[in-house]
């Protein structure tokens, strides 16, 4: 039988809440924070900083901050992965940089990280955070796109990604400390 105490609910984390997201984190990423800078990213970013929460225990959050960037690949103009278009090297590469600096800047979301606990995966509750993420992002600092790094063996998270419109856009070498590449994945609102 299916009771209401069942079903997860997404909220704003708080400040009581960060003991409980390091705990999710660090059962489920190797990518770990202090707690100081989980605390800096909810007061300055707290409004689309998100946890599940399922009989009052914390099983998932996702953690995000907004930036500006002249980066047309992040904010979804350019993607250096796809393959109808030739990679710029020598001059045209230096123009297109400075073209970038003299640009104007770009609002973005930024997930910095996501995560759900292994026993209550595959329910929904990722692509849940994800969304209401994305929905804050846009509606509450006009992002003119979201932009997330991810590991390219990580397959269950870049599945999501995909089935929620992100695309990978380009590749960062050796981005992670064990020296795993990161695909960059940006969806544009
Ligand atoms: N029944 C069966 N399958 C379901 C159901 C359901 N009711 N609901 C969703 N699913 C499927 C989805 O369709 C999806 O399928 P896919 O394998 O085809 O993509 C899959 O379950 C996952 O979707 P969700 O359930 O919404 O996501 P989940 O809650 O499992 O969380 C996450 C995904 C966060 C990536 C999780 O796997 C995780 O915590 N991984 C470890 C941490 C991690 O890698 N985080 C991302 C790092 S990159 C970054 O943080 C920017
Ligand atoms: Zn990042």
């Amino acid at each position: 039988m299916k009771k209401d105490s069942d079903e997860f609910i997404i909220r704003n984390a708080n400040e009581n809440d960060i003991p409980e997201v390091m705990e999710v984190n660090m059962r489920s990423l190797p990518e770990n924070y202090w707690y100081g800078f989980y605390k800096f990213v909810l007061d300055r970013w707290g409004d689309i900083f998100l946890v599940a929460e399922l009989n009052r225990k914390i099983i998932g959050y996702i953690m995000n901050r907004i930036e500006d960037t002249r980066d047309p690949v992040l904010y979804g103009k350019e993607n250096e992965l796809s393959n109808n278009k030739e990679k710029k090297k020598g001059f045209d590469d230096i123009m297109s940089s400075l073209k970038n600096v003299f640009s104007d800047s770009h609002k973005v979301g930024h997930v910095i990280s996501i995560a759900v606990l292994q026993e209550y995966r595959k329910k929904g509750i990722g692509t849940a955070l994800l969304k209401e993420a994305i929905s804050k992002m846009k509606s509450l600092y006009n992002t003119e796109a979201v932009y997330l790094e991810v590991r390219v063996t990580n397959y269950d998270a870049i599945s999501l990604y995909k089935k929620m419109g992100f695309e990978e856009v380009r590749i960062i070498k050796e981005y992670y400390r064990d020296g795993e590449d990161a695909y960059v994945m940006v969806k544009k609102l």
